[in-house]
């Protein structure tokens, strides 16, 4: 009898279906990105789809994620692959229907993740229903788009402006149909949206209701820096970088970006966003100065992304570069506010790409242990490579409209080639032997299955960070930073009374041996809780002697007191 009681308790949550009960906002917890196109494809296209991310969940929450945001999976002819929207309140049928996105808001908050879309403001597609109309003049869609006459020099028509798209080329593209240039801060099918209309405003107001109405979890805003432009249509000041009036360092982008109605428009729609019962996240991208980029936090943002792991970490970074990286983020947010850590995204070149294994596994190992929140890309968990993909096959617009002798160092799509499951066909990713983006030839040695097997695999290291940072004490934990030697940096967390975690990155090729008392709480023993290289010097799970600790060239250490509670 208590068998059969106890044994209906047990499914009685998924008879009655579970009430998601989100947590309270967090502000130290991991954050994963999904570029959806490339996750997991269940219908065998070859593209990955919101059927495939629901077949995959689990991997996030072995994973200890949190939170997941997906990248743009609305209507779009994929000039940008999904960037470029042709609708903002509909599912692209490459990725499926409202109702696959009903049930994956159901299946995530079931295992406790909350979820958070992409929102891209700036720009819709030139396909959207709004500029076909406004490129024909139908009020009141004739005024959503930044649309100018242009001037005309010696008989000719020229661009309003010195303008630079932030992809390179022309930021102005002229239409026969409106006799007037329109304004597109990023690729030609992606026009720039008329924020000064309070038509739009309210257009994008709309839109977010509508998937908050879906039960969303919060936002991702893009290219948020670039939203308002400078009504005067004043030439920029030319950088003096480049004589090149079609390079993106052509201009300072003094009218074109962090203008202040951008920040004044943050605050409406955290507004809108609090009138949910549910905690929502906004999280910005922007890439600027330390001061445009910080104000955010003052204007509604839980935080704008700290890109410094990717901008500023190098091959060559000291451990004084490091220590500055890591130290200054901290130093200039404001006060009680989130801080966050992203070691990589869609745009960017592959985390091990950029700083060969181990030293990213350095870079993983600040995004996830230290305070705050920890982005991860889909794929870098496993330590992906970054593929060659020939001129042929490469579809990133950025690639396309390069030529071949340049394209490879712009191009995208090598950071962006399909998750790496496991050794069968298309790496599991798909039932399909093509795919929209070859898989990496590496994938029968680099997957997620084989690597589960291996104790010095990516993953392993992956998955004892992600252990770390979901225990509580760790989130409680102090944080202390030091220079340890010229390419040897460290830093310690530190709690009173559930023991403390130290890591450990040597960045230079030369071994090197550091003495880890100038930490002053530190004891005299530690147990070597993970080591990169070489375990003969550093045994996992050995006590070692704190006074003489050798690190192996490009290494990573993590070393725990004896009463660590995590
Ligand atoms: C953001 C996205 C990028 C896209 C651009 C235009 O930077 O991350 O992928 O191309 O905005 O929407
Ligand atoms: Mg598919």
């Amino acid at each position: 009898m208590r068998a059969v009681i106890a044994f209906c308790v047990a499914i009685l949550p998924l008879v009655i279906g579970i009430t998601w009960n989100p947590p309270e906002k967090a502000t130290d917890f991991s954050l994963y990105q999904i570029y959806p196109r490339s996750y997991k494809d269940s219908d065998g296209d070859g593209v990955g789809d919101l059927r495939g991310i629901i077949q995959r969940l689990d991997h996030l929450t072995e994973s200890n994620v949190n939170a997941l945001w997906l990248s743009p999976i609305y209507r779009s002819p994929m000039a940008d692959f999904g960037y470029d929207i042709s609708n903002f309140t509909d599912i692209d049928p490459t990725f499926g229907t409202l109702k696959d996105f009903e049930d994956l808001v159901k299946a995530a908050h079931d295992r406790n993740l909350s979820l958070i879309l992409d929102f891209v403001p700036n720009h819709t597609s030139d396909k959207h229903e709004w500029f076909q109309k406004s490129l024909q003049g139908i009020p009141p869609y004739d005024n959503y788009y930044v649309w100018h006459p242009g001037r005309v020099e010696n008989g000719t028509r020229k661009p309003p402006n010195n303008w630079v798209s932030a992809l390179s080329g022309p930021a102005w593209e002229w239409r026969d149909e409106r006799q007037a240039y329109y304004l597109h801060q990023f690729i030609k099918e992606e026009p720039d949206l008329n924020y000064y209309n309070p038509d739009v405003r309210r257009e994008m107001e709309d839109v977010l209701r509508f998937w908050l109405d879906r039960g969303i979890d919060g936002i991702r805003i893009d290219s948020m820096k670039y939203i308002y432009e400078d009504e005067r249509f004043l030439d920029e000041p030319l950088s003096g970088l480049t004589d090149d009036p079609n390079n993106i360092d052509y201009t300072l982008r003094i009218y074109t970006t962090d203008q202040q109605q951008t920040y004044d428009i943050l605050p409406t729609w955290r507004k809108i966003l609090d009138e949910y019962e549910q905690p929502q996240y906004i999280f910005i991208e922007v890439y600027a100065n330390t001061s445009s980029t910080m104000k955010y936090y003052h204007y509604g943002a839980d935080f704008p992304f700290n890109f410094d792991l990717i901008t500023n970490l190098t091959r060559t970074s000291t451990a004084a570069d490091i220590q500055h990286i890591v130290d200054s983020w901290y130093e200039n947010m404001p006060e009680d506010s989130t801080p966050n850590w992203v070691a990589g995204n869609h745009d960017q070149p592959r985390l091990v790409a950029r700083l060969g294994d181990p030293r990213a596994r350095a870079a993983t190992m600040f995004a996830l242990l230290l305070p705050g929140v920890g982005v991860t890309f889909n794929g870098e968990e496993i330590g992906m490579t970054e593929q060659y993909i020939s001129w042929e096959d490469t579809v990133d617009p950025l690639g396309c409209t390069a030529s071949k002798a340049t394209y490879q160092s712009i191009s995208r799509d090598p950071a962006r080639t399909p998750f790496q499951w496991d050794d069968s066909v298309s790496a599991g990713f798909s039932t399909n032997s093509h795919t929209w983006l070859p898989i990496n030839k590496n994938y029968k040695t680099y997957n997620l299955a084989t690597e589960k097997k291996d104790k010095n695999s990516y993953y392993t290291f992956y998955e004892k960070l992600s252990n770390l940072k979901k225990s509580p004490y760790l989130k409680e934990a102090n944080l202390v930073t030091k220079v340890l030697d010229k390419y040897v940096f460290a830093f310690a967390r530190e709690t009173e009374d559930h023991g403390s975690v130290y890591a450990v990155t040597n960045f230079g090729d030369k071994a090197s041996i550091v003495d880890l008392s100038v930490f002053d709480n530190i004891p005299r023993i530690l147990n070597v809780h993970y080591a990169s290289a070489d375990s003969k010097v550093l045994p996992w799970n050995k006590i070692i002697q704190i006074r003489r600790v050798i690190l192996p060239a490009r290494s990573v250490v993590i070393l725990t007191t004896l009463d660590a509670k995590f």
